[in-house]
């Protein structure tokens, strides 16, 4: 019998990078291929421990270079996609868009090409609540598969003309999709300028932590390995053509989040640096995770377990985040943040 083939894009990537190694210790009778450029977001170093599998094969390729997307498609004949490739970062999104439309609508829509050209069986496009806009601080009011979209950054506005595109695929061209949309996520092998790895490795080194604004705006956490397993669930459950929403009920303020982390690591809040605040920041986040619930979804963290977990990650991992943060990453966060 043939062997399943799953491609996962961006699967060097913060989540990708975790849904691969969890896809293949849970699946040994899948063949599974990551397919990443290795932008500064992308390293290898992170699966050391399964680089070696027989079901695990990395691809070096852009997702928006058409010859090399569909060759690779056609040769493999993949069974189902995971989509997390992207520009993910909205700071950098502010500073410049480009990117941003290249990588995650026309790099997209190159995948939905090939897709579509060699049949696939599921498609799962990757997404983020942020496509939604912004709620405000009303804590009964929630982001529902059925909320209108109304990006607000580059970034946000990005990933809904991708989630359209993939919609349109489907309505279109009958093309067998699934759209989730989660809410931020934390845990190991987080890129460290996202706010809670930024806060970790910075009071690790005792290094201030900027907070934009006054602290206030609200994010609703989600621990990436219940994001792993809603995903699994999704490829392998989900109704074709449906939006399933990952996330709920772990809301925080941003000084929330990062006295919480400063207090765990025995630190002071002196620590925390007041930063002009981001363009357009979204107030608040939060998810009615309800229908994928029904679905059979149940997460396994709160986020204080979660970032008790993430915390000790961190401590027991520096050889992985002290390796991240030279080069680009230390010429971006001078340009973004000012900051001694
Ligand atoms: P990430 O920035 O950590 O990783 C992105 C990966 O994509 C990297 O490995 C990078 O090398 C790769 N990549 C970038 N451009 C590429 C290209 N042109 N071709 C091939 N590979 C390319 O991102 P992440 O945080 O893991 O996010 C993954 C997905 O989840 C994204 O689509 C993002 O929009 C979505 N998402 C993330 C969050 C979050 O909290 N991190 C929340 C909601 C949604
Ligand atoms: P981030 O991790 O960039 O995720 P997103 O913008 O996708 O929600 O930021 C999370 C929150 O933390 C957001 O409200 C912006 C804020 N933030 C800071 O206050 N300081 C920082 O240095 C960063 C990176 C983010």
């Amino acid at each position: 019998m043939n062997r399943k083939k799953l491609l996962v894009t961006g699967g060097s990537g913060f989540i990708g990078g975790n849904f691969v190694q969890y896809m293949v210790n849970k699946y040994p009778e899948y063949d599974i291929y990551n397919l990443d450029l290795l932008t500064y977001a992308g390293d290898l170093t992170k699966h050391r421990d399964i680089e070696m599998k027989d079901n695990y094969f990395f691809v070096k390729a852009d997702i928006a270079d058409r010859h090399a997307i569909i060759s690779l498609f056609e040769k493999e004949r993949f069974d189902l996609i995971v989509h997390f490739a992207a520009e993910s970062h909205v700071d950098r999104s502010i500073a410049d868009p480009g990117i941003f439309v290249q990588t995650n609508v026309v790099g997209t829509q190159t995948l939905l090409d090939a897709s579509k050209q060699v049949g696939i069986t599921k498609f799962v496009h990757v997404s983020t609540d942020e496509v939604y806009g912004e709620l405000d601080f009303n804590p009964n009011t929630f982001f529902t598969e059925n909320t209108p979209l109304q990006p607000n950054s580059p970034y946000s506005a990005s990933k809904a003309s991708s989630d359209f595109l993939v919609r349109a695929y489907h309505e279109t061209y009958n093309l067998p999709v699934n759209i989730t949309r989660c809410s931020n996520n934390y845990g190991p092998f987080h890129f460290p300028e996202k706010l809670i790895p930024l806060t970790i490795s910075r009071v690790l080194n005792e290094e201030k932590v900027p907070v934009y604004g006054d602290g206030k705006n609200i994010r609703d956490w989600l621990h990436v390995i219940d994001h792993c397993s809603a995903i699994d669930l999704v490829l392998h459950e989900g109704e074709v053509g449906e939006v399933y929403n990952v996330g709920g009920h772990n809301e925080k303020t941003n000084l929330e989040v990062v006295k919480s982390i400063i207090n765990t690591l025995g630190k002071s809040d002196n620590l925390i640096e007041f930063v002009e605040d981001r363009l357009g920041h979204d107030k608040r986040y939060a998810i009615d995770p309800s229908k994928l619930e029904k679905l059979g979804w149940i997460p396994t963290y709160t986020f204080e377990t979660g970032i008790a977990q993430t915390i000790n990650w961190y401590l027991e991992n520096k050889w992985w985040w002290e390796q991240i943060i030279s080069g680009e990453y230390v010429n971006y966060f001078e340009k973004q943040y000012s900051l001694k």
